[in-house]
C-alpha cells in the first residue's frame, strides 16, 4: 500500500461511525424481540407446550404460510430457542433443528444435514435415505432426545416428487414404537404449493396451518425503528426519515428491503462524513436496489443456471428492446459457454431453467408455441435494474472461479 492509500484508511477508521452494532442490521440477524408477531409466538407456544408438559406423547406438524419477509423464519428461529431453553428448565430434553431446504435441495442432503446437526460426527456418505431415517430414530431413542425441525422453504422438496416429507411426517406413527419425538414446522410462502403431495400427507399438514399476514405500513415502521434502535447511534435517523423508508417499503412488504435501504442510506451518510441520515442519503440509497429475495435466488443457483441468466441478461441489453426470443437467448448463452470453454446444456434443460426463472419471479416470460420443436417464448425482465443485476451475476460467478 502506498502512503496515499495508506492515509485514507487511516482517515477512514478516524471517521465517527452511525453505527453501534452494524451486524444488527443484517438481513440474516435474529434480534431478540419481533414486533408485531408476539401473536404468532403465543400460538406457538400454546401448540407445543405438550412438548415439555407431557414428552413422549405429543407429536405436532404445522404449517406457516405468508409472503416473502414478512419473518416467518425469524419467528420460528426466535421460537425455537425459546422452546430449548424453557425445556431445559424442566429437564426435558428438547432440540431445534432449522433446516433451509432450498440450500440443501434434495432430500438425502436435508436428512444429512438434519443428523449432523444433533451429531457433529456424523460422515457425510455411504448411507440412504432409509438408512438415514432409521439412524435419526434411533440416535432419538439412545439419546432419550425431542426435536423440533423446521423445513424452512419446503416447496424446494416438494416441487422434487420427492417421498421425505411424506416419511418424517409418518416416523411417530410407523417407527417409535408410541414414543413421540419429533415435530415438524414446515415454511412456505405460498400453499398452492403443496397440491403435489400425496393427499394423506397434505391432510397431516393441512389441519394446523398459521398464516403470516403481511405487515402493514405503520408495522413496518415499528419494525425498522426498532432495527434502527438496536444497530445505530442514538438520533442518526429520524423518524420521518424511517417513515419515508416504510413508504417505498410498503410497495414489496419485504421487510429486507426497508432493512437494506436503513443501511445502505447509513453508509452514505459516513461515507460523506455527516453524522445523520438525511433525505438524500436515502434517494441515494434506493437507487439501482435490486430486491433481496432476487440477489439471494441467483446465489444458490447452479452455475449453469446462472450463466444462462447472465446470457438472457446481455441479449437484453444488447437488443435494446423490450423482450428477446428464447433462441437469442440460446445464442447468448451457447456464446459465453463457448468463451469459458464449458459445455453447454441441453435445450430442453435449458428451457427449464426458463420456466424456473419465471417460477423464482426473475424474467416474465410469454410462450407462444409450447411444441417441443418449435419452442417460441418472448422473455422480459421488466422491473430489475439490468446493469445491477449483470454485475452481480458476474460477481457470484466469479467467486466460483468462472472468469467471465
Ligand atoms: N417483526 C419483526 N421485527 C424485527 N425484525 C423482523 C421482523 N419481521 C421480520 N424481521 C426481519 O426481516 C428480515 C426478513 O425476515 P424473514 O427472513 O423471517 O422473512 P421470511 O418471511 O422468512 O421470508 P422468506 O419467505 O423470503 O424466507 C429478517 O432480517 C428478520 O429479522
Ligand atoms: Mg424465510
Amino acid at each position: 500500500m502506498n502512503n496515499l492509500t495508506m492515509e485514507y484508511f487511516e482517515e477512514l477508521l478516524k471517521r465517527p461511525s452511525v453505527f453501534k452494532d452494524e451486524s444488527k442490521l443484517d438481513i440474516n440477524f435474529i434480534p431478540s424481540k419481533l414486533p408485531h408477531r408476539d401473536k404468532e409466538i403465543s400460538l406457538l407456544s400454546q401448540l407445543f407446550l405438550g412438548l415439555i408438559t407431557e414428552p413422549n406423547s405429543i407429536s405436532r406438524k404445522i404449517l406457516i404460510t405468508g409472503k416473502t419477509g414478512i419473518g416467518k423464519t425469524a419467528t420460528v428461529k426466535l421460537f425455537g430457542e425459546l422452546l430449548e431453553k424453557v425445556s431445559k428448565k424442566r429437564d426435558v430434553n428438547v432440540k431445534y433443528i432449522h433446516v433451509n431446504c432450498r440450500k440443501e435441495r434434495t432430500s438425502y442432503k436435508v436428512l444429512i444435514r438434519l443428523i449432523q446437526l444433533i451429531d457433529k460426527r456424523f460422515p457425510k456418505r455411504g448411507y440412504s435415505p432409509q438408512d438415514l431415517l432409521d439412524i435419526l430414530i434411533e440416535f432419538l431413542y439412545r439419546h432419550d432426545l425431542h426435536i423440533l425441525i423446521a423445513l424452512d422453504e419446503l416447496s424446494y422438496l416438494i416441487n422434487k416428487h420427492e417421498d421425505l416429507i411424506y416419511s418424517l411426517t409418518r416416523i411417530n406413527d410407523d417407527t417409535l414404537k408410541g414414543d413421540q419425538r419429533l415435530s415438524i414446522i414446515g415454511i412456505v410462502r405460498d400453499i398452492s404449493c403443496l397440491n403435489n403431495l400425496d393427499i394423506s400427507t397434505l391432510s397431516t399438514l393441512q389441519r394446523n396451518i398459521i398464516n403470516f399476514k403481511s405487515y402493514s405500513k405503520n408495522q413496518i415502521f415499528d419494525i425498522l425503528k426498532y432495527r434502527a434502535e438496536i444497530s445505530l447511534k442514538n438520533n442518526v435517523i429520524s423518524d420521518k426519515l424511517l417513515e419515508m423508508i416504510s413508504e417505498i417499503n410498503n410497495g414489496t412488504g419485504d421487510i429486507r428491503m426497508g432493512l437494506n435501504i436503513l443501511w445502505r442510506s447509513c453508509k452514505i451518510a459516513e461515507s460523506k462524513n455527516l453524522k445523520y441520515v438525511n433525505a438524500e442519503c436515502i434517494r441515494l440509497g434506493i437507487q439501482d436496489l435490486l430486491p433481496f429475495s432476487t440477489l439471494d435466488v441467483i446465489e444458490y443457483m447452479n452455475s449453469q443456471k446462472q450463466i444462462f441468466l447472465l446470457a438472457i441478461i446481455k441479449a437484453l441489453y444488447n437488443s435494446r428492446s423490450i423482450e428477446i426470443s428464447f433462441n437469442e437467448a440460446l445464442k447468448s448463452y451457447k456464446m459465453i459457454c463457448e468463451n469459458i470453454g464449458l459445455n453447454a446444456r441441453s435445450h430442453s434443460q435449458v428451457w427449464n431453467y426458463l420456466q424456473e426463472f419465471k417460477r423464482e419471479k426473475i424474467i416474465i416470460v410469454k410462450i407462444i408455441s409450447e411444441k417441443i420443436k418449435g419452442r417460441r417464448a418472448l422473455i422480459r425482465i421488466p422491473d430489475l435494474s439490468l446493469s445491477k443485476l449483470e454485475k452481480s451475476t458476474i460477481e457470484i460467478l466469479n467467486s466460483k472461479g468462472y472468469i467471465i
